[in-house]
Formats: structure tokens, sequence, C-alpha cells
């Protein structure tokens, strides 16, 4: 037997102003972004912006729906878009911020499973990482270098 181990590393900053100028002004767009959001039974609005490599800028939000399951999460919504509008261009980062209408939004979230499985395989199809910029409409940011540090032991195309 062995016991074998799985880590990775983030970046922890305390406030936006203190990343990159590039960085900063992609998650303040996620952060207005927000505001497009349709989610009038949750009031969990999800703002998603991406950088792709080719410069173009993507975004999503959630869209909720009556019908409780048919909504879909802000990060699914933006890798749908960007995957029709610009295809085969690998995502350069992405930020995902939220408002909390009904509380705080002052610390990062993690997107959810079903997120982390389509991100994963959006860097699969690509065949390039996609960094991460996580945090709420203010207080402390999160940056990942790649998204499927948030998914191990994720099922691949290689499983089939
Ligand atoms: N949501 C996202 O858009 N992204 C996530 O990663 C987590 C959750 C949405 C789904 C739903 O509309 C609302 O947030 C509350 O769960």
């Amino acid at each position: 037997m062995e016991r074998k181990e799985y880590r990775f590393d983030f970046e922890v900053y305390n406030h936006i102003d203190e990343l990159s100028a590039d960085d900063a002004a992609l998650l303040q767009q996620a952060r207005a972004t927000t505001a497009n959001a349709y989610a009038p039974y949750s009031h969990f609005n999800v703002g998603a912006v991406a950088k792709l490599k080719n410069g173009a800028i993507v975004t999503g939000t959630n869209q909720e729906n009556a019908s409780y399951p048919v909504g879909i999460c802000a990060e699914r919504v933006l890798l749908s878009a960007a995957a029709v509008l610009h295809p085969n261009v690998a995502i350069d980062t992405l930020a995902i911020s939220y408002h909390n209408l009904d509380g705080d939004s002052n610390k990062p979230v993690s997107p959810c499973g079903m997120c982390r499985q389509s991100l994963s395989e959006y860097q699969i199809r690509v065949g390039q990482p996609m960094r991460l910029i996580l945090s709420g409409m203010e207080g402390k940011v999160y940056v990942l270098d790649k998204a499927d540090a948030l998914l191990p032991f994720s099922f691949t195309p290689d499983d089939l």
C-alpha cells in the first residue's frame, strides 16, 4: 500500500487593489456583470467574465427558471457562449463573482461541482489551463493557476 497526496497552491489577496491591473479589471467586470443575472428565486446573482487567448471578453450570469432544475450557472452559460462565439480558443483567465442579495458577498466562493466538471473539460478540449479569479463584491480574492485543481479524480474523456 502507498498513500498519496493531492494538493494545490492558490494565491490569496486581501483586496482587489493587490491584483495586477489586468486581473483587477477582469474581476471588476465580473462584479459588475452580477447585475445581469436572472436569479429571482435564489437572489444569488453570479457573474463570470473570461478573457480569451485571442483577447476577446465573454461573460455569463446564472439564469434561473420557475422550474428550478432548468436553471443554469453563470460559469456554464459563459463556457457555452465562449465555445459558440470563439470555437477552440482557450480561456486565459476566468473571473467569478457573486452578489448575494439576501446576505453578505465578502468572501470568495467556488464553482459548484457540475461547473468544475465543465471547466475541467473545457481546458482539456482547448489543451490549455485557465486561471480562475474568485471573489465576492468585496474582500479577499483567490487566484488559481488552473481550474482542474478544484476537481481531483475527475471523470475525463480518456475514461470513456
Ligand atoms: N450558481 C452559479 O451560477 N454558479 C455556481 O458555481 C454556484 C451557483 C447559481 C445557481 C443558482 O442560480 C444560484 O447560484 C444559487 O445556487
